[in-house]
């Protein structure tokens, strides 16, 4: 299978618009050995023609047209995007949907939470009714598989995750199984596996399990401290409290994956992360540990 990285930063983007912290003024000003990234999504296909789409980024529209084998090819309009798959319903995994109205029928597998947000809070899926309509597919969020007709040889093992619903979900505060998911994605024929999980806010035993079985992780890149945004002076808010497991310190992301035998790689990176400096000691660090980080563009082949 391959993966492509859409994209491989966190919601708002690096540079984000409005910010001037350390490393976006430093990539603005081309001061920093790092490259820019637009928001979380990636791509998977078997055959590069068939794609399924995981989270649909504000920027689709740019990630599209940085990638060719997801272009139109036949007919006088046409796309690679053969289904899409919502790993939550959060701002940065779901407005590209809106980009994609002057489509046909958007195939969309979630689970039935994010189907109730994306249809009341975030009335997505009713506004498209009047566009390309949506077709929508449950899944299942107890580690049960299933497959996707039109994405040939893959299966999909789902699996309700500890992050955070978004901050306009009612199920902010009270959580419920399916507001987040972790996704397997199996080559049937070559047995080859993957975890996605872009929002990772705590380390479940089911999850452990999942990256012991994998051979290539991208996992929860948000942020390498708690407090990277309080100390910053950007926000009150802790990355576990925002459903987001950092990197550094004790029970952090990279003592997680010590251990882990897979291809480890962080995706959805907050521009706030010092790891987007190439130079800075925490990247270094990453180095030393085996771990990679994405960055837009980035292709796996497995
Ligand atoms: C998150 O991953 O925590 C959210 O996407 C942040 C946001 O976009 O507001
Ligand atoms: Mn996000
Ligand atoms: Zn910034």
């Amino acid at each position: 299978m391959k993966i492509r990285v859409l994209g491989s930063g966190a919601g708002g983007g690096f540079p984000q618009w409005n910010c001037n912290c350390h490393n976006c003024h430093r990539i603005r000003r081309g001061d920093m050995n790092g490259s820019t990234r637009t928001q979380s999504s990636i791509a998977v296909s078997t055959d590069d023609k068939n794609w399924l789409l995981f989270n649909a980024s504000p920027d689709i529209r740019a990630q599209l047209e940085a990638f060719p084998a997801i272009q139109p090819q036949n007919g006088i309009r046409d796309t690679g995007i053969k289904a899409i798959m919502l790993i939550d319903s959060q701002i940065d995994h779901t407005t590209g949907l809106l980009m994609l109205r002057e489509g046909k029928p958007l195939d969309i597998y979630c689970t039935e939470m994010v189907k109730q947000d994306l249809t009341t809070g975030f009335p997505l899926f009713n506004m498209l009714k009047d566009y390309c309509t949506v077709n929508h597919h449950d899944i299942p969020v107890d580690g049960s598989g299933f497959e996707i007709p039109v994405i040939a040889d893959l299966r999909f093992y789902t699996q309700a995750l500890k992050s955070k619903a978004p901050p306009y979900s009612p199920h902010r505060h009270d959580p419920h199984d399916g507001d987040n998911i972790g996704v397997i994605i199996e080559q049937i024929s070559t047995g080859k596996k993957v975890f996605y999980s872009p929002g990772l806010g705590e380390i479940e035993p089911h999850v452990m399990e999942a990256m012991q079985n994998v051979d290539c992780l991208l996992v929860d890149g948000t942020f390498w401290t708690d407090d990277e945004m309080v100390t910053q002076g950007i926000s009150h808010k802790h990355a576990r409290e925002i459903g987001h497991l950092p990197q550094s310190g004790k029970d952090g992301m990279i003592e997680v994956l010590n251990g882990v035998k897979a291809r480890k790689i962080l995706i959805h990176i907050n521009n706030t992360n010092p790891i987007l400096d190439n130079d800075s000691p925490e990247r270094k660090m990453l180095d030393a540990a085996g771990i990679e980080v994405a960055y837009d563009g980035l292709e796996i082949d497995l």
